[in-house]
């Protein structure tokens, strides 16, 4: 796991977004998987720059989105779907039919889930898997004790991530959907690298267990300790409960600008 610490959330993103672009001018045809959350709004804001002043051409890009609220129709002000369009996808050049985000209103959801998973591998597999942390340690929707195999499925919330996310629904929890459609840990694990974003005091705790305890399920999160591939871009809050921050920070300092947004 490679941790970059960067002095807020705006460089931490604008720094994620440069291994994004990367990826992208060299690979036109990249699979990128993708996260909704406050967390990758200024990630998303920086790829919307870097779309309409420096031509980054999204053009050939096919996106798989990780989550959505099961019951909430796309239309939903709310759901992952108007948020991707809203904060992303309108603003760049993607293809709609390349754009992938499991159906919260699937009447199969095992189906769903399972043709969710056969179209990721059909389109070669995700080469980059954008994640946020929740303060219980989930990724995606994976919650604590969610199965390292998992694949896409339903998913219910714990009482945790309803009162973090009610702040999206007026602040009342009883709006905030219970279940969900995630893909699993296993698919997450399949992706070619992954890049995990945190800000802020609130994540510190999840992100001290993620990089430096124990990899267990109760803190989802851990696993990509045994991800070949795992970069974790934190600000300085987020950073605060870390043992070893020096250390992080003297590795990624001393590698060129090229090693950097690689
Ligand atoms: C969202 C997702 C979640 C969020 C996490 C953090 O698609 O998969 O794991 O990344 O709940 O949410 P924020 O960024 O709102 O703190």
């Amino acid at each position: 796991m490679e941790i970059i610490i960067k002095e807020n959330g705006e460089a931490a993103s604008e720094a994620a977004a440069r291994v994004v672009a990367r990826l992208v001018r060299e690979k036109p045809n990249a699979v990128l998987g993708l996260a909704t959350g406050s967390t990758p709004l200024v990630l998303y804001r920086e790829l919307i720059r870097l779309h309409k002043e420096d031509g980054l051409d999204f053009s050939q890009v096919t996106t798989f989105n990780l989550d959505e609220y099961a019951g909430l129709e796309k239309e939903h002000e709310q759901s992952y779907h108007s948020f991707m369009w809203k904060n992303l996808f309108s603003q760049i050049n993607i293809h709609p039919e390349k754009v992938h985000i499991p159906d919260g209103m699937a009447d199969d959801i095992p189906l769903s889930c399972a043709t969710y998973e056969s179209t990721i591998i059909a389109n070669g597999g995700i080469d980059l898997q954008v994640l946020g942390i929740g303060s219980d340690g989930h990724i995606g929707f994976n919650e604590p004790t969610s199965s390292f195999a998992s694949r896409t499925r339903i998913k219910t919330l714990t009482q945790q991530t309803v009162t973090d996310n009610a702040r999206f629904f007026d602040g009342d929890e009883n709006k905030v959907p219970h279940h969900c459609i995630t893909m699993g840990i296993g698919t997450i694990m399949d992706a070619r690298m992954n890049l995990m974003l945190a800000f802020g005091e609130g994540k510190a705790e999840a992100v001290a267990a993620m990089v430096e305890g124990p990899v267990s399920a109760i803190m989802p999160a851990s696993i990509l300790q045994h991800h070949p591939a795992a970069k974790v871009f934190i600000d300085e809050p987020a950073a605060s409960a870390l043992t070893l921050s020096d250390y992080y920070r003297w590795v990624y300092d001393g590698k060129p600008r090229w090693q950097q947004d690689a």
